[in-house]
């Protein structure tokens, strides 16, 4: 590819932008950007001037929010990028690096649009007017899957639906590890580990990814080999937009049972559901790794109560199932009645909430929120030792005061407690009960409503402290928290103090991470708010 010439564009710093009214600076730099794409315009990257989208254009807004779930990041006064690009080839990706880098444009990767701080799409720094382009990679979205070898070629732009359709295409026995909802983005979710119903018996997503080709901040395309053993572990949980811009990844698949068993059983607080959750808490992490039981508590406000709902995925036939439950976990009361035997890609969809006899077609299609306002905000934690049934009681009556927020306990034990901490960036393995994750949602627009559920999940996030892991208190990138790692003034910080989200999010795995982006971005063209920054920008 040719290089662009640095000479022969001037282009803007931000301080000139001042001079310019917003609109004229945007446009200078939509131009800017066309004119060095022409430049390093070769035959295979002449298109990608139909896959440019600015404000003018009758599509940009569709192009912009199609993917956005969280309407606090979708409303007028959320900062928009002056470009979205929507590239087709690979080279087309590499000019847009180049030129961007050529002239210092901030640019945000997308592929699903999931970041829980919308940091794929916009700034999220209130009163940031500060131009950035999305490059989008809905384009990148094939999957090719190898049967023979148990492998799959999978692009960024793809969604975790798309993969787990297009391996049942081709085989009832093959499967992925990866999310609940279909919907996600293949290139955020491998980005930051990506887990689901088989966590405990295969891990993450991310530690089945085998390869994997990716621009970095020179435009080069590299490949597992010549990226290297460092970037290769990096990018496999590192957190996205950071080494940088992944075009597809090569997984291994799992081979997964013809049989598997799913079901959802309620408990309210007056069938004993405190106890029950209470026990869950040591017994789940313990079981065998086929069985995955997640619990999501949620309030229910005329009856004043919780209900815990036990949700869960079982690699086999239903009476063993039984027997497993029956022995390990009398408590729940699970019946014969209440598990449900079905394939594989049949249980993807029964868990994602689609109704039985869904074509698994369904998958390949996105979630769309019916057009209604749905604001959310997410964070989580790592619990090590049970909360006692006291602890629990004040969880409830958080849920009873506010029936918008619930609670997604994931157990954890089986193959997480066997791989090392430090064999990808994800660290959070052996020694954990389970993960929780909180989310707050709302329809309602305004400040007022903003403010009254985001001090919602902030004080039952304090209310957790004592039962939650300490020093640091983990957290999971993928529920990314712009909260967490803020120093006094409010601001986010870069420094690798335990207090710092980098290693909250990390642990020790931060220094090797910030090692990598040192050796291959010193100059942090890759960046977002939580991204790993090169040693110099590291400020405690
Ligand atoms: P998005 O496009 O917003 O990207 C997320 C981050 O990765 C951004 O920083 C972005 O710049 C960067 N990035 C994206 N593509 C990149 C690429 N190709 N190269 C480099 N950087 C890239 N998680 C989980 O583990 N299990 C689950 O079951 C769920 N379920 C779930 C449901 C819903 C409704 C939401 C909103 C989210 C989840 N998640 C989840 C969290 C999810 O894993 C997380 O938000 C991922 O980052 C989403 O990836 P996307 O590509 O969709 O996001």
């Amino acid at each position: 590819m040719k290089k662009p010439n640095t000479l022969c564009f001037l282009f803007v710093s931000f301080v000139c932008l001042s001079s310019y009214s917003n609109h004229q600076a945007l446009a200078y730099i939509d131009e800017g950007l066309k004119q060095c794409l022409i430049r390093n315009s070769q035959n295979q990257t002449a298109s990608i001037f139909n896959d440019i989208y600015t404000p003018d254009n009758s599509s940009f807004v569709s192009v912009l929010q199609y993917p956005i779930k969280n309407t606090r990041f979708n409303s007028s006064d959320t900062p928009k990028p002056f470009s979205v690009i929507t590239p087709k080839e690979e080279a087309e990706v590499q000019a847009v690096i180049l030129c961007a880098a050529e002239l210092n444009l901030r640019v945000r990767i997308r592929s699903g649009g999931h970041d829980y701080e919308g940091l794929s799409y916009t700034n999220p720094k209130k009163g940031d007017h500060s131009p950035f382009l999305v490059l989008d990679l809905i384009n990148f979205n094939n999957v090719a899957v190898d049967s023979v070898e148990k492998t799959a070629w999978v692009g960024s732009g793809a969604t975790v639906g798309e993969l787990y359709y297009r391996i049942s295409e081709k085989s009832k026995s093959l499967g992925f590890p990866a999310g609940v909802c279909h919907s996600i983005g293949v290139g955020g979710h491998f980005s930051g580990g990506g887990y689901g119903m088989m966590l405990r018996k295969h891990g993450l997503s991310a530690d089945h990814v085998v390869d994997a080709r990716l621009v970095d901040a020179k435009g080069n395309i590299l490949d597992r080999k010549s990226m290297g053993e460092d970037l290769f572990w990096a990018i496999r949980g590192g957190g996205g937009n950071t080494f940088g811009v992944v075009l597809s990844w090569k997984v291994q698949l799992i081979d997964v049972p013809e049989t598997v068993t799913t079901f959802n059983i309620v408990r309210t607080l007056e069938q004993n559901a405190t106890n029950i959750v209470h026990k869950w808490q040591s017994i789940a992490p313990n079981l065998p790794q086929e069985l995955f039981i997640r619990i999501i508590a949620i309030g229910q406000k005329p009856q004043n109560t919780v209900q815990a709902i036990f949700n869960s995925l079982y690699l086999g036939p239903a009476d063993t199932l039984l027997k497993i439950l029956q022995q390990s976990f009398p408590e729940l009361g699970a019946t014969r009645q209440d598990l449900r035997e079905m394939s594989w890609i049949e249980s993807v969809l029964n868990i994602d909430g689609f109704p039985n006899g869904t074509h698994p077609k369904a998958l390949l299609g996105t979630i769309v929120n019916n057009g209604k306002p749905y604001y959310f905000k997410g964070k989580s934690d790592y619990v090590k030792t049970p909360i006692p049934v006291e602890g629990l009681e004040g969880v409830w009556d958080f849920l009873k005061e506010n029936n918008s927020g619930l609670i997604i306990m994931s157990p954890y034990g089986g193959i997480m407690e066997e791989i090392s901490e430090s064999a990808i960036p994800f660290p959070h393995r052996a020694g954990n009960l389970y993960k929780i994750q909180y989310v707050m949602s709302w329809s309602e627009a305004g400040k007022k409503a903003y403010e009254s559920h985001m001090s919602w999940i902030r004080r039952l996030f304090h209310y957790y402290t004592p039962f939650v892991s300490k020093s640091p208190r983990e957290a999971y990138v993928n529920y990314r928290d712009l909260d967490i790692g803020r120093n006094s003034m409010g601001n986010l910080t870069y420094g690798a103090q335990s207090k710092n989200w980098g290693v909250k999010y990390f642990k020790s795995n931060f220094e090797r991470l910030v090692r990598v982006k040192t050796q291959v971005d010193p100059q942090n063209f890759f960046r977002n708010e939580q991204s790993i920054p090169p040693r110099s920008h590291i400020v405690n």
